[in-house]
């Protein structure tokens, strides 16, 4: 079988992967890879600490991806001859005021509903959890599954993996899918999946008849990247807090890398305004959880887009006999890679009903082409700015 890949991220890159084991001829197309989100996000894998209201069908998937991440990570290591940084290391919530600690204590209700292991800290026993948090922490809830991986690790592991299966990478963007020489083409292209118009149906066939898209948007965030210099300690958890009321997540990697993220708004792709007032944001907030991030260097900030959809669940399953989606993971691509790629896999097998019916990426009807995926978006006429907990 002959396989069309549109987007060399993580997510396109693993199931061209799982394609090419199972035996596929498989095309990677991508005029840029890794210019979405794979390379700018911290590399959290919180089924428990990433769970929001509303968004309870994302839990059972998410679990299936996290648990699967530990032999991932190894299979990976293995076909790449590279290491992708997964730190077996559990996550903090914490807060700083009253505030922080009732949002807290009202994330945690959605946190048990995970099913998994969750744990309420006294300020005393968080700070024994983890040594550099400030004084002025009130306590919070320790998640001892949720763990993390080193997002640029894993991209430049899986470029190497697919390389090593034989699959090609073509480095030039895709105008017409209907073109493409392939029995089967999955679309994983992270916010750019809603250029292609006409994506899915008949409508693929011919850009006459190019009426719909698919409902991505694109949220954008802002995230930092330090460095602890000599000798100087870093934290040995995940830390995400709350700070007056804004939301904030320190991860550390085991060569001293610390990434402090993550705004959330709605501008588009723009990868410039706003990020002085980002930058400033989270690392106030993050000083104010642990108090030694002031110490460190500062060697990087960078933009990215998460693909959002309207109900923020991914689409993931077929649009026709020919096309497959694979996006719109907004938060939760790097967590999902290797669930996504296996359901994916499967679905490229033939097995029917191989994703969750809640990713079925028709579940919005078509969206007219042009038109925001975000009704809200299209009543107010044009992009809102919004902060978020992400
Ligand atoms: N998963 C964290 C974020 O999207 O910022």
């Amino acid at each position: 079988m002959r396989i069309a890949i549109v987007g060399a991220g993580s997510i396109g890159l693993a199931v061209a992967w799982r394609a090419a084991q199972a035996g596929a001829e498989v095309v990677v197309h991508d005029p840029d890879p890794g210019s979405g989100a794979s390379r700018v996000a911290a590399g959290m894998i919180a089924p428990v600490t990433e769970a929001h209201y509303g968004e309870e069908a994302l839990g059972p998937f998410m679990a299936e991806s996290a648990d699967a991440w530990p032999g991932f990570a190894r299979e990976l290591e293995a076909a790449s001859g590279l290491q992708v940084g997964f730190r077996d290391v559990p996550t903090l919530v914490v807060g700083v005021e009253d505030g922080d600690r009732a949002e807290i204590e009202r994330q945690a209700e959605l946190y048990r509903f995970t099913a998994r292991n969750v744990e309420a800290l006294s300020p005393r026993a968080a700070r024994k959890v983890e040594p550099l948090l400030s004084h002025r922490v009130r306590g919070g809830v320790l998640a001892p599954e949720d763990r993390a991986v080193d997002p640029r690790a894993v991209h430049t592991a899986l470029l190497a993996a697919v390389e090593r299966a034989g699959v090609m990478l073509r480095c030039k963007g895709v105008d017409d899918l209907g073109a493409l020489d392939a029995d089967q083409v999955v679309i994983a292209a992270g916010c750019g999946s809603a250029e292609f118009i006409g994506a899915g149906g008949g409508a693929l066939r011919g850009a006459e008849s190019a009426l719909w898209t698919l409902p991505v948007r694109t949220v954008r965030g802002v995230v930092l990247r330090l460095r602890a210099v000599g000798a100087q300690p870093v934290p040995r958890t995940t830390v995400r807090g709350y700070v007056k009321g804004h939301s904030v997540y320190i991860v550390t990697r085991e060569n001293g890398e610390v990434v402090v993220g993550a705004t959330s708004d709605e501008r588009g792709f723009d990868r410039l305004t706003g990020t002085a007032g980002a930058v400033h944001d989270l690392l106030r907030r993050s000083i104010e959880l642990v108090p030694e991030i002031a110490e460190y260097h500062l060697e990087e900030v960078s933009v990215g887009f998460r693909p959002g959809t309207p109900d923020n669940l991914p689409l993931i399953g077929r649009l026709d006999e020919r096309t497959i989606a694979a996006t719109g993971h907004y938060r939760n691509g790097i967590a999902l890679i290797p669930a996504t790629a296996a359901a994916v896999a499967a679905l490229l097998g033939g097995e029917e009903g191989a994703a969750p019916a809640a990713f079925d990426p028709l579940r919005f009807g078509r969206t007219r082409a042009g038109a925001s995926p975000d009704p809200d978006l299209n009543a107010a006429g044009g992009a809102t700015t919004q902060e978020e907990d992400s």
